[in-house]
């Protein structure tokens, strides 16, 4: 195995982190792997706010389901969809189909897994952060997004206070991968990755206030999860930004 193999199938968040500031050296290491990835036709629709300011971080913080470790981390990055600056140099271009915010997650998922892995490469450790969306108006004021501009994640990076987590288990190869067209799953298969993640969550139990409970299956996280996931507002937000209008 390789060392890169290594370290993408180990990899596990990170939401504990020592009080030790990442040097700037490796901040620009880790933003030009970020900034080297592909992207769709070069169109380059990302941008990335390093939120370095004490006050900003704790309002975010607060917007974004008080999780902690958002204050905590020594960077908080956010990754925007940004069509702003393609829009100001083709302004006659309209971008306010569905296909651009597609272009722009796709871009900035594939940004911000580069700055996870070349993070995690360095002994650092990180965490996704959805909770951003929460409260996605009042983040855009802070943030003084212009039009075209939308935050999708943040990034926590840092330095692991405590050993990692033990890795997560995924749903296997034969659910996930399909041969030339899409295969229905197995029920079975399904109870038994239930299973496997009731295991995990016994040695590891779910803390608040992720869940009620500490230790569940996977089908029982999704009928919790897919119930509170949305922002039935979100269509209206992103029109208001100059996306998805048709
Ligand atoms: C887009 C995205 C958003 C996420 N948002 C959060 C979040 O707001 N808070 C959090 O604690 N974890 C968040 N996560 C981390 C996931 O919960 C985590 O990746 C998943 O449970 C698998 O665990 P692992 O990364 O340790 O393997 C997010 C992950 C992704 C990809």
């Amino acid at each position: 195995m390789n060392e890169t193999i290594n370290l993408l199938q180990n990899h596990s968040s990170v939401r504990k982190f020592e009080n030790k500031p990442i040097p700037e050296s490796h901040i620009d290491v880790i933003f030009k792997a970020a900034n080297q990835v592909s992207s769709f036709s070069l169109l380059q629709v990302v941008s990335i706010i390093r939120i370095t300011d004490t006050n900003l971080r704790q309002e975010i913080m607060e917007i974004s389901g008080h999780q902690p470790y958002i204050n905590e981390a020594p960077e908080f990055w956010i990754f925007c969809s940004d069509f702003n600056r393609n829009h100001q140099i083709a302004p006659e271009i309209d971008i306010s189909y569905a296909d651009f915010l597609e272009i722009g997650s796709v871009d900035v998922g594939l940004m911000a897994q580069n700055a996870m892995v070349a993070a995690e490469s360095l002994g650092l450790g990180g965490v996704y952060i959805g909770g951003v969306r929460i409260n996605i108006e009042k983040l855009t004021e802070l943030l003084a997004l212009p039009k075209h501009v939308v935050p999708l994640v943040g990034l926590c990076i840092g330095y692991p206070e405590e050993e990692k987590a033990p890795i997560k288990p995924r749903l296997p190869k034969d659910i996930v991968m399909h041969n030339n067209q899409y295969e229905p799953f197995s029920v079975e298969d399904i109870e038994e990755y239930d299973e496997k993640m009731k295991s995990y969550y016994k040695n590891r139990p779910i803390k608040a206030p992720f869940s009620t409970r500490t230790v569940k299956g996977w089908s029982e996280h999704i009928n919790e999860h897919l119930a509170r996931s949305y922002d039935p507002n979100m269509l209206e937000y992103l029109n208001n930004q100059g996306y998805i209008k048709k």
